[in-house]
């Protein structure tokens, strides 16, 4: 009886440490993941594009002004039937290789945007491959566009006549 008592009380003690330790493991995986490395640099990561876009989108905007409002106008929505809009355009959203194209070639021929077919011309606007990035950037990134990834110097370059 004695006997009995004493290994039911070990029993107990035993299961007692081993809540304790697994208490211990589940703080300290806890802890792990909240200073997860990855995550950390995912932030910077971020951080870093967001000031780079903003940085673009800015110097996009002086160029807008200068090379693109007089037909697309200050709020991107263009004039119906004669020039397209930006703002909202699925054909800047779908077709970002072309829209490319169509900043650094010109544009002519029909295309559709929303639905509604433009068959008009936009000549070359004799840009810099740099500046058709930041006007990219700024265009996709106005009045209500958004875009993730943004448009590099590289990325322009590449697109060829
Ligand atoms: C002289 C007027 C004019 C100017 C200036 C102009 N565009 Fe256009 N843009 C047009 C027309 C017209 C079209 C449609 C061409 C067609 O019908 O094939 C067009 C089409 C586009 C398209 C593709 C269609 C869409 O709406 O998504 C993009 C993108 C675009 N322009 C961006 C620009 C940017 C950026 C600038 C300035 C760097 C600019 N445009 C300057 C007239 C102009």
């Amino acid at each position: 009886m004695f006997v009995k008592l004493k290994t039911k009380k070990r029993l107990k003690q035993i299961l007692i440490l081993e809540v304790i330790s697994i208490v211990f493991c589940i703080s300290i995986l806890a802890k792990q993941g909240t200073s997860n490395n990855n995550g950390y640099i995912a932030n910077m990561e971020l951080n870093y594009q967001e000031t780079e876009l903003s940085k673009s989108m800015k110097r996009g905007e002086e160029i807008y002004i200068d090379f693109c409002i007089q037909c697309h106008l200050g709020d991107g929505k263009g004039t119906p039937k004669v020039f397209p809009p930006l703002a909202g355009s699925d054909w800047l959203v779908n077709k970002r290789k072309e829209s490319i194209h169509s900043i650094k070639y010109g544009l002519n021929g029909p295309i559709k945007v929303n639905g509604v077919t433009y068959n008009s011309a936009m000549t070359p606007l004799g840009l810099e491959n740099e500046e058709v990035a930041h006007v990219m950037n700024y265009i996709m990134n106005s009045w209500g566009n958004k875009q993730e990834k943004i448009v590099t110097l590289e990325e322009v370059t590449s697109v060829k006549k």
